[in-house]
């Protein structure tokens, strides 16, 4: 009898989902003749009656999907199996409900793409049944812990570093500091990588503490070498400097990079706008490196129910594909290493990161 695999894309979308959705479909049709239902909207697919879903015709899933940013299947980061928003404004637990939607698919194995959060969200969901599950890991932070690579990162580095590419002649035209606001929920691999690429002069990430000091200190010291304009990235969950903290006035109402810019203004004299880059970031086209590693990961995952493994990740390690139990990944995060290669070449080449140092 034909296998039937599952596959949903879970959390806030980014680029190369699509990517991903394929290749799992074509390698359980062509390498293992087995049939892939696509799961929509995450988890909320699972409450439906009937449940949302849809057997995906390899035929149909051309080349042309790849480039495509976003999840044809939909995605949702605000349905909490296990506190899920209801309608009066209470949190009921739903998992008995898309536990009996997914039995009703009669699936014989289940793929789940989802970030750090999702994943832990969707393993702890699907343990009480017998179905092996394998996850995917997707997200622009690239946080999750046991890959080097997460589906969705490459993509909003290139954004971001095109950005500060498209900010750099207009500020130099204006003498302005300009100051980039990046997404990253806990992490600032974004915001350091794009910085690097895109020739920033201060990166600021929540991995460095920093002070606003030492930023205007920089500022004060490129504008007295002759450079009348600047470049800041900051990531938004790199907070604020703790001279902010002596004023409740001063809480930064529409994010970090906004403050950052009105302080730096006051503080150097400098004029300064903030571009707050937000979901730019994750709708894309997705860049070769995530479609590739899209590709990569959505094969291996199908191999790994074939192989008849359960309970782990594909993840990108030196430069392969690896795979690894989800207990290793879940309630863990990797975030951007303070004295790592990135921090290091970034102060190498006299990027200033707010520590003074
Ligand atoms: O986790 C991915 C991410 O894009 C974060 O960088 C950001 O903080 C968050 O999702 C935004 O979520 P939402 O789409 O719900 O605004």
């Amino acid at each position: 009898m034909t296998k039937r695999i599952g596959i949903l894309t879970s959390g806030g979308d980014c680029a190369g989902l699509n990517a991903t959705i394929r290749a799992v479909a074509l390698r359980a049709r062509h390498g293992y003749g087995w049939a892939t239902v696509g799961i929509r909207y995450g988890t909320l697919g699972l409450l439906e009656r009937p449940v949302q879903a849809v057997t995906l015709d390899p035929a149909r899933l051309d080349a042309a999907l790849a480039r495509h940013g976003g999840t044809f299947l939909g995605s949702s980061n605000r349905g909490n199996p296990f506190a899920f928003p209801m309608t009066d404004g209470s949190l009921k637990n739903r998992s008995r409900e898309m536990l009996e939607g997914l039995r009703g698919l009669e699936l014989d194995g289940l793929i789940g793409v989802g970030g750090d959060g999702s994943l832990e969200i969707l393993r702890r969901l699907f343990s009480p049944i017998d179905l092996p599950f394998i996850g995917v890991p997707k997200t622009i932070d690239n946080d999750v812990a046991n890959t080097e690579r997460a589906i969705g990162y490459s993509t909003a580095v290139a954004i971001a570093t095109e950005a500060l590419d498209r900010l750099q002649p207009t500020g130099a035209s204006h003498e302005r500091v300009m100051v980039l606001e990046v997404m990253g929920r806990d992490a600032g691999h974004i915001a350091i990588a794009a910085g690097i690429a895109g020739g920033a002069d201060v990166v600021l990430i929540p991995e460095v503490p920093w002070r606003l000091v030492h930023v205007v200190a920089h500022i004060a010291a490129l504008r007295e070498a002759g450079h009348t304009a600047a470049l800041v990235v900051v990531a938004e969950a790199a907070g604020q400097s703790d001279e902010a903290s002596d004023a409740a006035s001063d809480a930064p109402p529409q994010g970090v990079g906004t403050w950052l810019a009105r302080r730096l203004s006051l503080a150097t004299g400098a004029e300064t706008r903030a571009t707050v880059l937000g979901h730019v970031q994750r709708g894309a086209m997705p860049t070769a490196e995530d479609r590739l590693l899209a590709a990569s990961l959505g094969v291996r995952a199908v191999d790994l129910l074939a192989e008849g493994k359960a309970d782990r990740m594909v993840a990108w390690w030196n430069r392969e594909v690896i795979d690894v139990p989800l207990a290793r990944v879940v309630g863990k995060s990797r975030t951007v290493e303070p004295d790592g290669t990135l921090v290091r070449t970034a102060r190498a080449l006299g990027i200033c990161l707010g520590d003074g140092a």
